[in-house]
């Protein structure tokens, strides 16, 4: 393969982080968490008081976006964000902030300004994107490509577990609600939804864990290299 682009796309709460942070350092590329830069907008629109609702307003916003990722320090931590100067890595990742995500996900001028920075990022390849749609808009072309799935029961005991140790206390009914929730705005938006790309390997992960997935990835990219 060329560029060597591994991608790996999921639902909410399925472990595409970890797994994605797991899988670059074993393989010496770098990280993009494309799910950060969404997050990152949300947070942007909010402080600059964008109606969302109102698409050209939300272009001439993004015409002004400052938005830049801090590495993970390890295999445990989240990627930071850092948007106009200001560091907002612990805002960004709120079970509110992830539903805002979502919600300006659907906006044909924030993927399109989004989708063009991770190609750059991409461009070298040497990268484990991770997100929505990175197998099947962002890097189409990938060698490598993954989707990961699980039972929504189980991504929100995963995400309810990854929120305690933030030090943040939620309900797991409430996480399974929204879970679900974006899930659903996820795959049925019309502009990149959530889906499996063709070329794709599909890894339930709801039984096996993130060292096993971990395990397969890894041996599904070495198989192919
Ligand atoms: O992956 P993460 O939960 O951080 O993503 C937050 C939200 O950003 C997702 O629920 C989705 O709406 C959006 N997203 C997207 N496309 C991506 C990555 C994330 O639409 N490639």
């Amino acid at each position: 393969a060329t560029a060597e682009i591994v991608t790996i796309d999921g639902p909410s709460g399925v472990g595409k982080s970890t797994i994605s942070r797991k899988v670059s350092a074993a393989l010496g590329f770098t990280y993009l968490d494309t799910g950060a830069m969404y997050r990152g907008v949300a947070c942007y629109l909010e402080e600059c008081g964008v109606d969302i609702g109102d698409e050209t307003a939300v272009a001439k916003a993004l015409a002004n976006l400052d938005l830049q990722l801090l590495p993970a320090k390890d295999a445990d931590s989240d990627v930071g964000v850092i948007i106009c100067g200001k560091d907002v890595s612990a805002v960004i990742r709120t079970p509110q902030m992830s539903m805002a995500a979502s919600a300006v996900s659907k906006l044909q001028p924030v993927r399109e300004k989004l989708t063009a920075m991770q190609q750059q990022a991409g461009s070298k390849g040497r990268i484990v994107a991770e997100g929505r749609d990175t197998g099947t808009v962002v890097f189409p072309e990938a060698a490598y490509k993954f989707f990961l799935d699980a039972t929504p029961e189980e991504r929100a005991r995963r995400r309810v577990r990854q929120l305690h140790e933030k030090g943040q206390i939620v309900d797991e009914t409430e996480i399974l609600a929204l879970t679900i929730e974006r899930d659903k705005n996820d795959r049925e938006r019309s502009l990149a939804p959530l889906k499996k790309a063709d070329d794709a390997l599909l890894i339930d992960t709801t039984e096996i864990d993130i060292t096993e997935v971990c395990g397969r990835v890894l041996a599904a990219v070495k198989a192919k290299r």
